[in-house]
């Protein structure tokens, strides 16, 4: 059985600590013009059922660097546009590539990858989980702030994908996580349940964004309205998260020194104002440069 990365609770603390200081060590070696070619001969098969900028390029960047290849699999342009299923199409790219990464729908479909394929597989993105994305953003947080267990981490707006996978990280490494969402669009009561099983005390839920922002050392945000989401009610939607923009006014809440993330892409002066967003405190830009060196160090993991 192959190892996959498809949720971070599938790894210990320990084993994601390895991978964040590996990926700020590959990213030393990249930014030193060291060559570093362990996947030489090894290819990477990137399945897209949503759309993509960084990952698609981050994923595709990152193979080369470490000597590999990428290639990119939409379902439009495959057989899986045409029903071949989930399970075949695993099998399939098994035959030919050494890792699949892949961005979809629901988790399940991923699972269902993953359980055929014999080749490990990675969750690009899906409508429960980020992982890739958390990784990079905590490497982000330790360049700037230090370790990530010793901050307080805000998520204000939609208890999506993101805001799931914060919690799963909030397990695994303890750092104090509050969450902000309007009444109604907290995480899933699969993840809230967690919380509660686990007892975690270092994770709250708040509906004030204000509340919840107090004395944070990293705040987060995303989109209201994510990948598939797109149904009627989206002008309503807005209206209700309006309260949950990060502007500056909700900045004044955290520490002076806070920094905002976002994993991007933005729009802009809905959840965050563009004031913020370009402002000093703002590091969604080497956020999204840290996908690349995140990634490797998971894709150096899985395939070195
Ligand atoms: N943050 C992120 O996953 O960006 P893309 O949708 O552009 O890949
Ligand atoms: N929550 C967003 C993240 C995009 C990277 C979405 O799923 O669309």
């Amino acid at each position: 059985m192959p190892r996959h990365f498809l949720s971070l609770l599938d790894y210990t603390k320990d084993e994601l600590r390895g991978l964040l200081d590996r990926a700020k060590w590959l990213k030393k070696q990249q930014k030193a013009g060291k060559k570093h070619h362990p996947l030489e001969g090894k290819t990477l098969a990137m399945v897209f059922e949503k759309s993509s900028t960084r990952t698609r390029v981050s994923f595709e960047v990152g193979m080369y660097q470490l000597g590999g290849h990428a290639l990119n699999i939409t379902s439009q342009a495959s057989q899986l546009g045409r029903g071949e299923t989930y399970s075949d199409t695993s099998k399939v790219l098994s035959r030919y590539v050494d890792c699949i990464m892949m961005r979809t729908f629901e988790q399940s479909r991923i699972e269902e990858v993953a359980s055929a394929a014999s080749v490990p597989v990675i969750n690009g993105l899906t409508d429960l989980l980020h992982p890739c994305q958390i990784m990079a953003d905590m490497e982000t947080i330790e360049e700037n702030k230090g370790n990530v267990s010793d901050q307080k981490i805000v998520w204000v707006g939609d208890g999506n994908n993101m805001a799931n996978t914060w919690i799963q990280a909030a397990i695994l490494f303890g750092f104090e996580l509050a969450l902000a969402c309007p009444k109604g669009f907290e995480p899933p009561a699969i993840i809230l349940d967690k919380i509660r099983s686990g007892g975690y005390s270092n994770i709250k839920v708040f509906n004030d964004a204000s509340e919840a922002v107090k004395n944070a050392d990293v705040i987060n945000t995303d989109t209201w309205i994510s990948m598939g989401q797109e149904s009627d009610e989206v002008e309503q939607k807005k209206k209700l998260f309006r309260p949950f923009q990060v502007n500056r006014s909700l900045m004044s809440h955290a520490k002076k020194d806070a920094i905002v993330l976002h994993c991007l892409p933005a729009h802009r002066d809905e959840e965050l104002t563009s004031e913020v967003m370009d402002g000093p405190n703002s590091r969604v830009f080497d956020q999204a440069e840290n996908r690349l060196h995140a990634q490797k160090a998971i894709l150096e993991k899985l395939m070195g």
